[in-house]
């Protein structure tokens, strides 16, 4: 049944109040909790979007050099032509269809020729014994039954299946968060029920079900109550394991041991493993936790609000149902969110893991690679303004068997090795890097170099003042002081598995250049960065474990028109307008696709893919857009499959259930519902080519 996957194996703004309040705890509207005094490396107004076809060309004759050398010593990448010349020749292989223009439609729009269908909404049955969805009669029995709210990672697991000839797959999708005002009828924010809050728990942590290709169409549905079907929600146990499991900063007076913490939060986005596992990272924990501001302990009060944890009452008020959200009553409950989970999805009986070797903050995701000789690296975001970039190496070496010894060695390689921070350091004259997204004179590149700096390894910790436990528990402090680079908003990071190039989407940081905060650096050069930018980074040597780094930016994003905006040195009037990266995958082909999530260019967001070499280098593309409110999620393409999760659809400012800004995926008078959606092509035939 279990299978090895590919060792590469890739799974993988401007928002709302309403997504700050319910999604990151209105996390834009407090000050950046960094307020460290490590290195600190023009506003932009953003213009309308223009309705000029975004693959215009024009007639401006010109030639540059190919741009592209230099700091990843990689392909002599780019194009032959400057803006106005149209690159001859098609798009890159798998990014061949038709640009989806920028819009703002109710619905998932995708290239013509290209069909969808609507895969698991949430509320759908799919363990045994759970009802069909009823919002007027939701209860938490059924809730945990059912598929949960927000979907945003998702991950594809293959399945052998004799009796559908192979055509099913493993589902496996995160669940951010909830959206009560949406799941709700009447609901009362200042006076939510017990049942409201314990079906919020089970509507949060993990879904995997098993799906089914269908064999006449391309459609795949979810195939309910498999025995393979499992729910992991806000109050599933899990084993804390690795360096910080049961040390003094976990323990509570529920688990007197720190080794045992019911449930996962604010899944965000993930990885896949190698050998046949999840990662899921958990994000903005900090809104669970009511009464930081009440802590009497000055210490364990900085440390809370490091984690960016403040203020009295949280927006759900689950700190009314169970103590360990209040942090007067539990402090420590909060240290035991933030990490990395692993799901044996195989396994439905399996216990979930915390691997704290990982380090604590706010995981956007976790995309491992195997070094040659086998040990598993892991590249992740700290998803808030200011925050790092880090890298985990294992000590211990995959085992490429598919025996129970084999598998159960492998669940122990994140448990044991060595945890990195990220600290850039760009090439071009600081006066050229004057934070208006402006190329520098000299390379005419944003560039430079970088370092992996050690903070732990296994038991050991290499910051001065801290324990290893301390490092792992409290990673952004520990980071603080080993001085590395504040990121814009650092999110998924992943391996090219054609190139080893690996991939960090910076979304955005507004705060930028702000008055008494960091600064315009070569990698976060635009003051006031609202549409973010895409990192590109060569490991030394090609070796996933080096210690060194050659980075460069490849694409710094917003409306092409805008001059402070690179594509990787394609013809700007030639891309599909992109803002506020988020997730990143990659297609058969090697072509880097983007999710993104809060565009501030007046268009929903959307899924983009962009080709990292040769003639087309930089030529992004818009795959689809999302529904009113939504954020694009959860990228997964396969040869003849995309696949999105569509998260908080109708997520605008004043909406409810009573008066809904999105009729998604189902039109009148229903509820709005987040949901998975494949797309295939109409003729049956591989996507992009
Ligand atoms: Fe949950 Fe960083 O997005
Ligand atoms: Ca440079
Ligand atoms: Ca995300």
């Amino acid at each position: 049944m279990r299978k090895l996957l590919p060792i590469l194996g890739s799974h993988t703004g401007g928002r709302s109040a309403l997504t700050c309040r319910y999604r990151c705890g209105d996390a834009c509207f407090h000050e950046a909790p960094n307020t460290s005094g490590n290195e600190y490396a023009g506003d932009i107004i953003a213009r309308a979007l223009s309705r000029r076809s975004v693959l215009r060309a024009g007639a401006v004759a010109g030639v540059v050099a190919a741009a592209g050398t230099g700091a990843c010593s990689a392909d002599s990448a780019g194009a032959a032509t400057a803006d106005g010349d149209k690159v001859k020749g098609k798009p890159a292989k798998g990014l061949r269809f038709p640009p989806v223009e920028p819009n703002t439609h109710d619905k998932v729009t995708v290239p013509e020729g290209y069909k969808q269908n609507i895969v698991i909404r949430w509320g759908e049955p799919i363990l045994r014994g759970a009802p069909d969805f009823d919002p007027e009669k939701q209860s938490v029995k059924a809730q945990e039954g059912q598929f949960g709210y927000n979907n945003d990672f998702l991950s594809l697991l293959p399945l052998e299946d004799q009796e559908s000839g192979n055509k099913r797959q493993l589902l496996v999708a995160n669940h951010e968060y909830t959206d009560e005002i949406l799941m709700f009828a009447d609901y009362d924010a200042d006076d939510p029920t017990r049942e409201q809050a314990e079906i919020g728990w089970a509507a949060h942590g993990l879904s995997v079900v098993v799906v089914e290709g269908d064999r006449k169409s391309g459609a795949l549905k979810a195939v309910p109550r498999h025995r393979l079907n499992r729910r992991v929600t806000a109050t599933t146990p899990f084993k804390v394991t690795g360096p910080a499991a049961g040390s003094r900063w976990l323990r509570t007076s529920a688990d007197p041991e720190g080794r045992t913490v019911l449930g996962t939060l604010n899944n965000c986005a993930g990885g896949t493993t190698p050998w046949g596992t999840t990662l899921h990272g958990e994000e903005n924990i900090d809104q669970y936790f009511a009464n930081t501001d009440e802590v009497k302990d000055d210490e364990h009060r900085k440390r809370l609000n490091r984690y960016a944890l403040k203020g009295t009452e949280t927006e759900r008020k689950w700190e009314r149902f169970d103590d360990r959200f209040d942090v007067v009553k539990e402090p420590y409950e909060p240290h035991r969110f933030g990490w990395v989970v692993e799901l044996d999805p195989y396994d439905p009986d399996s216990t979930p893991r915390k691997r704290t070797a990982l380090g604590r903050f706010k995981h956007e995701a976790a995309q491992p690679r195997l070094t040659s000789d086998g040990r598993a690296v892991v590249y992740m975001g700290d998803d808030e303004r200011f925050e790092y970039l880090y890298k985990f190496v294992s000590s211990k070496r995959m085992r490429r068997g598919e025996s129970r010894d084999d598998h159960e060695h492998n669940l122990t390689l994140l448990d044991d090795g060595t945890l990195y921070v990220a600290k850039l350091t760009g090439d071009s004259p600081d006066d050229e890097i004057d934070g208006s997204g402006q190329l520098p004179s000299d390379d005419h590149e944003f560039d430079g170099s970088g370092k992996w700096i050690p903070l732990a390894t296994g038991d050991d910790s290499h910051v001065k003042g801290m324990t290893a436990d301390e490092v792992y528990v409290f990673t952004r402090i520990a980071a603080d002081k080993a001085g590395a680079t504040k990121m814009d908003r650092p999110e998924d990071v992943e391996p090219s598995p054609r190139t080893g190039r690996v991939y960090a989407a910076l979304t955005n940081n507004t705060d930028r250049g702000a008055a008494g905060k960091a600064g315009p650096d070569e990698a976060n050069p635009r003051k006031g960065n609202k549409h973010g930018q895409v990192l590109e980074f060569a490991e030394h040597g090609d070796d996933p474990a080096a210690r060194r780094f050659k980075w460069r930016l490849f694409l710094v994003c917003g409306d092409p028109e805008d001059p402070g905006t690179y594509f990787g040195g394609f013809p700007k009037d030639q891309v599909s307008p992109i803002s506020c990266p988020d997730n990143v995958t990659f297609d058969a082909y090697g072509n880097l696709w983007l999710s993104t999530d809060g565009n501030e260019l007046g268009s929903h967001d959307g899924l983009f893919g962009v080709a990292t070499v040769g003639r087309r280098r930089g030529e992004v593309r818009q795959f689809l857009t999302v529904p009113t409110g939504a954020e694009t999620c959860g990228p997964i393409v396969q040869e003849r499959r995309v696949l999105v999760a569509v998260q908080h659809p109708g997520e605008v400012d004043g909406a409810s259930v009573e008066k809904p800004a999105s009729q998604w995926p189902d039109g009148p008078d229903t509820y709005v519902r987040p949901s998975v959606v494949s797309v295939w092509r109409e003729d049956g035939s591989d996507i992009g080519v």
